[in-house]
């Protein structure tokens, strides 16, 4: 048996993000539950949140942020041979999203397979791309988050629809001189399984809100760290920091912990909600329009939800 020859490392070339139109406000949530703006503002962050039409899948939204990321990369469908959706939230679980996704952006007969890792989803399919490419498995690969989450929450019930909400973000990677992923730091706690769960295809989304808070402001900040010394980066060499967009307030916490003054933290949860395996690519793809960032910065992406699991890693903007 021959070794396989990939490359010597592995890129993101570009990002891509997409909203759906529909905006629901804190404000028209409160004229059907028992909430107010204040609430939500002080406890999670989110100030409004977009939400898919009833015709608009997760493939759709998926398919708008792939054909942006791939257009900003300058490549076409046909150099893409591999594409991985990671995604929590389809319709239906066959057939999977990135073989779909891939048809409908005219990507011909790639490698085509879903990843679910829940709000982690992103990190681990980002972490398989780069890994893949160096390996000589993929030349470029499309990588995409893309979550309907309104279609799995019960909109009276107040502690889960006001935070959760639609959108996708993507990635096309490519082969590099050196590398531009650093590597990955991922992993599980499968005994805390329900704290976030949809027990089964006719329930709803329910968590432990407490549970995941108290974890996600004491457990992520090592992870987050050890990302940073894994790819050789001390955390005040950052530009960014891009976790997870779950709440406001855990944002925060893990920032102060990480102790990256200097970087721009992604607070796109204000006006995205949390879109699961969306929210880190949908957020860094707008603080790249926004020039927060610049090609050639340094940012840690960590991921972290249902499961429960988490995954990071430092990226070098495109
Ligand atoms: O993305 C996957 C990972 N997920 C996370 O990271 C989520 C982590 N958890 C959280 O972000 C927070 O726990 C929540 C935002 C989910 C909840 O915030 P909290 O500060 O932990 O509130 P709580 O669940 O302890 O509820 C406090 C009170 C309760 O009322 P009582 O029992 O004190 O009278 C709730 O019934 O707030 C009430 N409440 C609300 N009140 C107004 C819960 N939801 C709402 C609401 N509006 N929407």
């Amino acid at each position: 048996m021959r070794i396989q020859r990939g490359a010597p490392g592995a890129k993101v070339l570009a990002f891509g993000g997409y909203q759906p139109a529909g905006v629901v406000t804190n404000d028209d949530l409160a004229k059907t539950i028992d909430t107010s703006d204040e609430w939500i503002q002080s406890r999670v962050g989110i100030k409004e949140r977009r939400i898919a039409g009833p015709e608009e899948t997760d493939v759709d939204i998926a398919v708008q942020a792939g054909g942006k990321a791939l257009a900003a990369s300058g490549l076409s469908a046909g150099d893409i041979d591999l594409v991985v959706v990671a995604t929590c939230t389809l319709e239906a679980q066959i057939p999977n999203a990135a073989a779909r996704v891939a048809h409908r952006l005219g990507i011909g007969a790639p490698g085509a397979f879903d990843v679910n890792a829940a709000c982690a989803g992103f990190c681990y399919a980002l972490a398989a791309a780069g890994d893949a490419v160096r390996a000589g498995s993929a030349t470029n690969v499309l990588v995409v988050g893309t979550e309907k989450l309104s279609q799995w929450v019960d909109w009276t019930d107040r502690a889960t629809c006001v935070i959760f909400a639609d959108g996708a973000g993507a990635a096309v990677v490519g082969p590099a001189e050196t590398p531009g992923i650093g590597p990955v730091v991922w992993g599980s706690s499968g005994d805390r399984s329900d704290a976030i769960i949809v027990r089964d295809r006719d329930s709803f989304l329910q968590q432990e809100g407490q549970t995941v808070f108290r974890w996600a402001t004491t457990a992520l900040h090592p992870v987050a760290k050890e990302a940073c010394e894994r790819a050789g980066v001390h955390p005040s060499e950052l530009a960014a920091f891009v976790p997870h967009q779950a709440n406001l307030r855990i944002i925060e916490a893990i920032a102060r912990r990480l102790g990256a003054e200097q970087a721009v933290i992604a607070k796109d949860i204000v006006l995205a909600g949390n879109t699961s395996a969306a929210s880190i690519p949908l957020a860094l793809s707008r603080m790249i329009e926004r020039g927060e960032v610049r090609s050639g910065d340094l940012a840690l992406l960590l991921g972290f939800g249902a499961g429960l699991t988490y995954a990071g890693q430092v990226v070098e903007i495109p």
